[in-house]
């Protein structure tokens, strides 16, 4: 099987790289067993999204059976004020992807995000839950579900939140970084959310193109809480000593506006018998090893 990893250079794309070319997963065996000779993971420079010509010749020239899209335009704040640039690779990159995939008969497994709601339930959303976008990012990456699924019925579409990765920088980095250079920590005691190690999704991304399933998944680790206690448990593990003082969000005045709550419930996977998430502080816990 031929498989091209969109955006191979990015927190989970990297993850999902290493899985694929090792064949190796903390969690067991990858359900691929491919060489690297099979593994396509081109930086943007290489294949641009976007350029729907460049997709579909990078895709027949190459035999993709399977993509694995973890490219997006991840730049939150900066899509208010260029949401031409977040459509064009959020929305209608992906919508390549999906059409270069039908046309040869092969699988697509996209990554979408917590961003599509607007964090007014209070209660973990699930994949029947309406979306309502607060910002252009949240919106254009609906678009792109929405344009994926019309292209390619079968693909499947894992909406995820607050990633980390070994690489790739992260809320993770930031904390350590203030820590280090100012000794306290301030962090939003009103922001809700679930973070998510990238290992866990790549995993997950794995299974799923490995079985027969279709449509929209939440993927996130389980369990909850907020930015606060998410920086007081990166401080625990990486940084002790450090003081961390809550505040509310609107101490940090930025472009975009963020849900102020955007747990999801991995309902599907869970029907499935498929949810192997790792509660969030036991995942966080495994960044400390390497
Ligand atoms: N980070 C989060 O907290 C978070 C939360 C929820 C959902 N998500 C979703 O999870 C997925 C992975 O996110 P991430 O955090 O791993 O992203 P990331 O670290 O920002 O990496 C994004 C990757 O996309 C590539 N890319 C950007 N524009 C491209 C284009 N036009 N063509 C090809 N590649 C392009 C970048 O390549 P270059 O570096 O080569 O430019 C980069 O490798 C995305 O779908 C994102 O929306 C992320």
């Amino acid at each position: 099987m031929k498989i091209l990893i969109a955006g191979a250079r990015g927190r989970l794309g990297a993850q999902l790289a290493r899985f694929l070319e090792s064949g190796k997963t903390p969690f067991g065996g990858s359900p691929f067993v491919s060489g690297q000779d099979n593994v396509f993971a081109p930086s943007s420079a290489q294949l641009d999204i976007a350029d729907r010509e460049a997709v579909f010749s990078f895709c027949r020239g190459n035999k993709i059976g399977i993509v694995f899209n973890c490219a997006a335009y991840t730049d939150v704040d900066g899509a208010e004020s260029d949401p031409a640039r977040a459509f064009a690779v959020n929305a209608h990159g992906a919508e390549n992807l999906a059409a270069a995939m039908a046309e040869r008969g092969g699988k697509l497994v996209h990554v979408s995000t917590d961003y599509v709601f607007d964090g007014k339930k209070r209660l973990p959303y699930t994949e029947e839950d309406g979306c309502a976008p607060l910002n252009v990012y949240g919106r254009s990456k609906l678009e792109g579900e929405k344009l994926v699924l019309a292209a390619l019925p079968g693909a499947v579409i894992l909406r995820t939140a607050w990633l980390y990765g070994r690489t790739g920088g992260s809320f993770i980095d930031t904390v350590r970084r203030i820590a280090s250079s100012r000794g306290v920590v301030r962090a939003a005691s009103d922001q809700f959310g679930t973070p998510t190690f990238a290992e866990d999704v790549a995993w997950h991304m794995l299974r799923l193109a490995a079985e027969d399933l279709r449509g929209v998944f939440h993927a996130t680790c389980e369990g909850s809480c907020s930015r606060y206690e998410f920086a007081r448990e990166i401080v625990r593990l990486f940084c002790p000593g450090t003081e961390v003082v809550p505040c509310a969000a609107a101490e940090f005045p930025a472009p975009a506006v963020r849900p102020a709550y955007s747990v999801l419930e991995n309902a599907r996977l869970k029907s499935c018998g498929m949810n192997g998430f790792r509660e969030w502080k036991e995942a966080l816990s495994a960044v400390i090893p390497e």
